[in-house]
Order: C-alpha cells, then structure tokens, then sequence
C-alpha cells in the first residue's frame, strides 16, 4: 500500500495560518512559552491558545500529548491542535506526538507549524505510521487521509531525512500489509510475487519450488507444506549495498500463511488469526524493502520459507519421521509445531550458502511466548551475548519491546526422542525455550545467532500506539537500526 498520508516539508510562512483549512497544529513545551507560530494562533484567537496553556487541562498533560481547540474564533481551520513539546523532545515522545496527530486528523489536511522543533521527521514518521489502515477488502467510500504540510525553519535538511523515515514507515506497511492479509489472498505464491516485485528497488530476489528444495533435501520445510494445495517455496532477497565480497549478515522468517496445525488440528476459536503465522516472514520482507529504498551500506541477505499447514490425505502424521537438510532426523509428534521444521532447513541452507556474520531469524513460534510476555516484548533467544544486546538495544531504541530469555543443555535435553535424532516438542512446560532448543541445533556454533519469538507482538487485537489493531510491523525498525548501527560502513 501506499503511504496512508501524504507529508512535504516547506519553509516557514505565518501568512496563510489564518485561511488554512483543515487543522493547524501549534507546538508548546512544559514552560508555556509561545513559538513564532504559536504567537500568530494565539493573536488570531485572541488569547484562547495562551488561555489554554496556562490552563490545569494544559499542566496535567503528558510530553507528546496532543488536545484539539475545536472551530477557533479568527481562524478558518476546523481546530488547532496542541501538542505538549519541548523544542528538543526525545524519539518516542516526537514519534508519540505524530501518532496522536494521527488520531486526530479526520480526513482534514494538516498545517504543522514546526518551525525550529527538533525532531520534526520522528514526528512525521509517528504520524505516518499511526494513519495506516488496512481497506484493501472494504468496499464503498473508504475514509481517506488529508496531506500534512510541515513548516520546518530548514526545509531541505529535514527533506533529507524525511526520505529515510520514508522507507521505514514504507517497509513496516510492507510487513503490516503481508501480516494482515488472508490466507486465500496471501497463498505462498502470491507472497512469492510480492517479494519478487521487490526487484525493482534493486533487490535480487530469487524463488526456490519444491523439486529445488526436495533436491536440497530440506524434507523438514516441505513435510509442513505437504497437505496444501499450495506450494512450498523459499524466497532469498539479497540487498548488496555494503563492500563486495563481504559476508552479509542473515535475516530468516517463518512464512505459514495459514496453520491449521495439520493433523493435530488445532480448535475452532480464534483459529482465523493463523492468517498471521507468516509474520516472520513479513517482517523479514520489510526489513528488506527499508534496506533497499534507502540504499543501506550493507550486505543483507533475507529468506523466507514460504508454506501452508494443512491437514490432509497427503498430510504429515503425527509419528513420521523426517530428515533435515543438515541431516538429522526429526520425529514429529505434534504436526503444529511447524515452525521450527521451516526455519530448521532454511537456516541451514542460509548458513551453508552465505556463511554469515550473524543471523537472526523470527517466527510467530510458540502459544507459550504470549503466556510469558504478553504482546508488550518479543522473546529473544540467542548464542551470543553481544549479538542479543546490540539487538535489545536497537529495539529498545525503536520502542519496540524484546526481553532475552535463557536456553541451556538440560532444556535441550527435553528434545530426546526414542527413535529419532530428535522429536520436534519438548512438552508443555518452557515450550517458547525448547522451541528455541530445537533451533539452535540448526545453527552452527560459529554464527552468532538470536531467535526472536514474535507470536505476542506481530499482530494484536487492540490497537496499540502506533498502529491500529491487527497486525504492528514489529521488529522492522529495530532490524534496521541494527543493521544501521552495526553492519553499515
Ligand atoms: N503458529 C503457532 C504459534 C502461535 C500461537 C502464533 C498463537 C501466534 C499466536 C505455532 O505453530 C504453534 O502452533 N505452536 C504450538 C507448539 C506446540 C504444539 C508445541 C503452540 O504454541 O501451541
Ligand atoms: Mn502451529
Ligand atoms: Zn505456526
């Protein structure tokens, strides 16, 4: 989908505040002082600004809150909105001023008298990501958001890096699209094409089917896919924007566009949120797709295993026995622990083909990680401290929540099947950590690695505050910020 409102940046003109149409937004901080622009609304209004500011109503707001002044007297606009700012606020509290305009937007256009605001593209980037909407399957008039125009003192600075806060809102749409999408409209193949258009932005995109991946012998991956209609297939999107030659680093994604949980069927209730399971996969896609639009210095690889999970004739049974890429032998007990059967051979196949620096995969992998974190962090899993850290701090930096959880031989030990090399649950109690165990067995010693659960995070039943209910786009901003912090000359 396209941005959900359209923002340009423009020198500074106090003129046309008094005829602007739609909503003028003013901007004062704890101590009450007025801005040039806020000056001129308070003139117009006779005083109904200053009166509002030094109101109780005013002081007891918090820093990124916004409250609208609806109709003022002396101005054509339908309110004026005031956001409680510093002139040099944080990130989020930037970000969080934007998502409230957001919410409070209508369909109006918005005049935003930033002027000397630091910070005015966080809050741009906050307003953006706060209108997304997901219409695609409504049909009649569909609401329709307003332009923003940002009177900024150095409009082309601000230009500049609007263009990368372009991208990320771009790639996190990309990620919530996919994410929210059903699964007869997102098949594995339709996915497939969605990624593939990406070569447009100079990504190279290559799709795996079956007959390369049976030949691959990544028997795990396609015992999942078996029972679909749908084929199975890996996609691998490369971004080399860094030096050539050097390693890049890897992106993995679970990819189920639905999982019914095969022939251990899961029950009816709620079932329909399965549409989801590919939310690994889409975050992946995202990452890509930002990477891509502001050309990163890096080398980065993302592979998604693209798969439905159904029951069927042809299904896995409980019992089977498959084998990995890498070699070792699965006993499946449970066919809805299929997540760490795609991610087992796709992340071997990442390492064997790419060799590098470090890989992260995400899954919406475990019932068991919404138990223990809620939707307010993603579980993070991990063989390397300063891989996890550096991520927890990125994420952290984007406001996207993520909290380490441990692993260790005697979980793993829990994987012990009688007539396998291994069997695919580890029982109901630590599910979310022997999902974690079975894994790692697929990552070689040598790569840093973390595993990043995202069943709690990548799609919510109420809206949270930078997007509406359905699916967050969760972990884009942070995957990026790594990249950006670390593995970009
Ligand atoms: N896709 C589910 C996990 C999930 C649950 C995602 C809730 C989003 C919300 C996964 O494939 C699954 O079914 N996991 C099982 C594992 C169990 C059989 C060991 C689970 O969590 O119940
Ligand atoms: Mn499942
Ligand atoms: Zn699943």
């Amino acid at each position: 989908m396209p941005m959900p409102i359209e923002i340009h940046f423009k020198d500074v003109d106090l003129d046309p505040i008094a005829d602007a149409g739609g909503k003028v937004v003013v901007f004062v901080g704890e101590n009450g002082r007025l801005d040039a622009g806020a000056r001129r609304v308070n003139r117009l209004t006779r005083k109904a600004l200053a009166r509002f500011v030094e109101s109780d109503a005013f002081a007891k707001l918090s820093a990124g809150d916004v409250r609208p002044m609806a109709y003022p007297a002396g101005m054509a606009a339908k309110a004026v909105l005031v956001a409680k700012l510093e002139k040099r606020p944080s990130v989020q509290e930037a970000r969080k001023t934007g998502a409230q305009l957001a919410k409070l937007l209508g369909e109006e256009d918005l005049l935003v008298l930033a002027g000397t605001m630091g910070r005015a593209d966080e809050i741009a980037l906050g307003l953006a990501l706060r209108a997304y909407d997901f219409d695609t399957h409504k049909t009649g008039a569909k609401s329709k958001a307003g332009k923003a125009t940002f009177m900024v003192s150095k409009p082309e600075e601000m230009a500049k890096s609007a263009k990368t806060m372009g991208a990320i809102a771009e790639g996190v749409f990309f990620t919530r699209d996919l994410t929210n999408e059903p699964a007869n409209v997102l098949t594995t193949e339709d996915f497939a094409a969605r990624l593939a258009a990406m070569q447009e932005l100079g990504l190279e995109v290559e799709i795996l089917d079956e007959a390369e991946l049976s030949k691959l012998g990544m028997r795990t991956l396609l015992s999942v896919g078996q029972g679909s209609d749908s084929p199975t297939k890996v996609v691998v999107m490369s971004w080399n924007g860094g030096k050539k030659g050097d390693a890049p680093f890897a992106l993995v994604g679970k990819g189920v566009v639905f999982d019914t949980g095969g022939i251990s069927l899961k029950s009816a209730a709620g079932m329909e949120s399965m549409t989801m399971d590919m939310g690994g996969a889409g975050v992946v896609a995202g990452v890509m797709r930002t990477l891509a639009m502001r050309k990163a210095k890096a080398n980065v690889v993302g592979l998604v295993g693209l798969v439905e999970n159904m029951p069927s004739g042809s299904a896995t049974r409980p019992g089977d026995v498959v084998k990995s890429m890498k070699g070792d032998t699965v006993e499946i007990i449970n066919t809805d622990a299929e997540g760490r059967l795609v991610l087992a051979d796709v992340m071997w196949y990442a390492q064997e083909r790419f060799k590098p620096v470090g890989m992260i995969n995400l899954a919406t992998l475990t019932g068991a990680i919404l138990v223990a974190l809620g939707h307010e962090n993603a579980g993070v899993f991990s063989n390397s401290d300063t891989l996890s850290k550096d991520f927890i701090k990125a994420a952290e930096a984007e406001g996207e929540g993520a909290w380490r959880l441990p692993m260790s031989p005697a979980y793993d030990a829990l994987l012990k099947s009688k007539i396998a090399d291994m069997k695919n649950v580890g029982g109901r109690n630590a599910g979310s950590i022997t999902a974690a165990q079975f894994l790692q067995r697929f990552v070689k010693d040598d790569v840093p690695w973390c595993h990043l659960d995202i069943a709690g995070v990548a799609s919510v039943k109420a809206e949270t505050a930078f997007a509406p209910a359905g699916a967050t786009g969760w972990g884009v901003m942070a995957l990026n910020r790594l990249i950006a912090d670390n593995y970009e000359g």
